[in-house]
């Protein structure tokens, strides 16, 4: 939830801070810090607010000859936005930065304020501090006092911690949440994530859990259990390009336009010559697939969604029942695993706590588990029985878009994967799906992408109202709310996703006249119903916007503004619509000067539960 950054080397350390932590910003953007060591000092710079009003201070009061640092960019938990919370912070000899939540925090201060321990701000970060300090100062040892401390705290850490005394060292731990380390030509980083230190190395190793790491000039020395050992370097495809906007004025709509060229990528390490679903690169086989008999799905927010898209497809090609399950809500209502269940656990992050736990919930009870993950090598791709990585490159914008639909075409595939592996279609049936998405929805969707005059005007009839509605029917319901949670992600206007024919039983009451809805129809044999649905609410003033299948001859009457969808195959229209709703959302944002890389109160991996 927060973005942490750490160097120690032979250059200036300060630069490296502003650069990653700009990098990390997308983390969370609350307030932002750094503690910098200066001979044997450590000096803490930070403040409420980004990158900006850190680097104003900087100005003012320069750092110089400093080759060691930490870094902290916050999305606020434990005490609002303010320069006391604001991390690094200082306990006795320690300073620290910190990812995570410390869930038993509360009896630890009570226990330290008790033996005199002062503390400054409201955070939980402060009282991890306190309490390595307060092992410290009995061991004098800065491993034995992590070890000690972290053994105490619950729930989830990734720390880059300075102790004063040691000139150009820094230590680090995670459990729960995300750390990579990286080694450079003038020295060894810590991250939150790779894209912050693209733009100085490509080297990395990602942290396991509970693993300690001894970052110092001349090398890492990592410990765990009772191993001590030097960190397997590995060396990632990821460019600095990737992490920047490219000439776009934002990386949603760098995201937005990469999503061609994502689809394609996700999709073709998955065909095999004969040009049939295979998903041996996962070391996943026909014989898998055909064990699976059904399916829970569990994710959070937009990967959610992917996951009804899922459902769609998963239960018409493949004929698997299946079922979506909200993550945080999982391990409270489990629904019954009768043999052959499948749990799908997606997430763009691979970080998700939410999803997280429902993925160690569903290990517990020796469910088989396989991950749909982008970011590599992260928690959730390291913990579920097997993974499928969608590829889709760094996404750093919060509302996702790439994201979500990379990890919609994997979905698409694996049902023709159990569909094709359980002998339900015939090889041809197969491989016109697998063309479908490799080939007709790139270019399906590079087609919508050209609409950008008419989403602009679509976006300015949704300018000035408080309310808005998506509605549709069976995949374009499952649309509606990724239409509708990309919508007040982004531009804050409220709105609702409903099933088409549901808004009659109670919410078409808020209809009023001008009152925007947006209908989705990629499904000919649904547009008649819809289309009643449609005159439901424009005989009652709506303002409606149709996103429809092209070959379906809409009546004048029926809609205001018109979006229409190609339709070369099933995907390439579900596909394309969602290239049009989230450009409609952007220009809607971008029209209203909302902060759309960076809505308010978000982050992007959203580490706590
Ligand atoms: O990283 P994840 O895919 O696990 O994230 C899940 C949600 O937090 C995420 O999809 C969120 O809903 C997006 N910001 C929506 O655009």
């Amino acid at each position: 939830m927060c973005g942490i950054i750490g160097y120690t080397g032979t250059d200036n350390a300060v630069p490296k801070m502003i650069k990653g932590l700009t990098v990390l910003e997308y983390r969370g953007y609350d307030s932002v810090g750094i503690a910098a060591q200066v001979g044997k000092k450590t000096e803490l710079v930070k403040c409420k607010g980004r990158i900006g009003s850190l680097e104003e201070k900087l100005l003012v009061n320069p750092i110089e000859n400093c080759s060691c640092a930490i870094g902290h960019t916050r999305w606020a938990t434990h005490g609002g936005p303010s320069d006391a919370n604001a991390h690094p912070h200082r306990a006795g000899n320690v300073v620290l930065v910190h990812n995570g939540i410390i869930e038993n925090y509360k009896e630890l201060k009570e226990e330290l304020s008790a033996k005199g321990a002062k503390f400054l701000s409201e955070t939980d970060t402060e009282v991890a501090a306190a309490l390595i300090n307060d092992c410290y100062q009995s061991c004098k040892d800065p491993i034995a006092a992590i070890r000690q401390a972290t053994a105490r705290m619950k729930g989830a850490f990734a720390f880059g911690i300075l102790f004063d005394g040691y000139e150009g060292e820094v230590f680090v731990i995670r459990r729960g949440s995300p750390l990579i380390l990286a080694r450079g030509k003038d020295g060894y980083y810590l991250a939150s994530d790779m894209t912050a230190l693209l733009p100085f190395t490509k080297e990395y190793c990602a942290m396991r859990e509970d693993q300690i790491a001894h970052l110092t000039r001349q090398g890492v020395t990592c410990y765990h259990n009772d191993k001590v050992f030097e960190p397997e370097w590995k060396v990632t495809n990821m460019t600095p390009e990737s992490a920047q906007k490219g000439g776009y004025s934002h990386f949603m709509l760098k995201e937005i336009h990469e999503q061609p060229e994502a689809v394609l990528k996700s999709i073709s390490p998955r065909i095999n010559k004969a040009g049939l679903p295979d998903f041996s690169c996962d070391n996943i086989t026909p014989d898998f697939w055909k064990q699976v008999k059904n399916i829970q799905i569990v994710a959070c927010g937009s990967a959610m969604h992917a996951g009804m898209v899922g459902i769609r497809v998963l239960e018409d090609i493949a004929k698997i029942p299946t079922t979506v399950h909200i993550a945080s809500e999982y391990r409270y209502h489990p629904p019954l695993m009768p043999d052959g269940t499948l749990v799908v656990v997606i997430s763009q992050s691979g970080e998700t706590a939410d999803t997280l736990a429902a993925l160690r919930y569903a290990k517990s009870l020796g469910v088989p588990t396989l991950g749909i993950v982008n970011a590599v090598e992260t928690t959730i791709a390291r913990e579920a029985d097997r993974r499928i990585y969608t590829y889709a490159g760094p996404e750093i914008a919060v509302a996702t878009t790439k994201g979500y639909c990379t990890q919609a075409s994997v979905l698409w595939m694996i049902a023709a994967a159990i569909a094709h592996a359980r002998g339900l279609i015939s090889d041809a049936s197969a491989k016109e799906i697998v063309n479908s998405l490799a080939k007709e929805v790139p270019a399906a969707m590079e087609k919508m992408l050209e609409q950008k005059d008419l989403f602009h005007k679509i976006a300015k009839s949704l300018v000035g109202h408080e309310h808005v509605f998506y509605i549709g029917r069976g995949m374009d319901y499952a649309l509606s709310m990724e239409a509708s949670l990309k919508l007040k992600e982004i531009s804050y206007i409220h709105c609702e996703a409903y099933a088409a024919g549901e808004l009659k039983h109670g919410t078409i009451s808020l209809i009023e006249p001008g009152t925007p809805v947006l209908a989705i129809s990629t499904e000919a044999d649904l547009f008649d119903k819809t289309e009643s649905n449609i005159r439901e609410v424009r005989s009652r003033g709506a303002q409606v916007t149709l996103i429809c299948r092209e070959d379906i001859p809409v009546r004048k009457e029926s809609a205001d503004e018109v979006v229409s969808l190609p339709v070369s195959s099933p995907a390439a229209t579900v596909f394309s619509a969602l290239i049009a709703i989230q450009y409609i959302a952007f220009e809607t944002a971008s029209m209203l000067g909302c902060d759309i890389d960076r809505p308010r109160n978000l982050a992007k991996s959203v580490t706590v539960e």
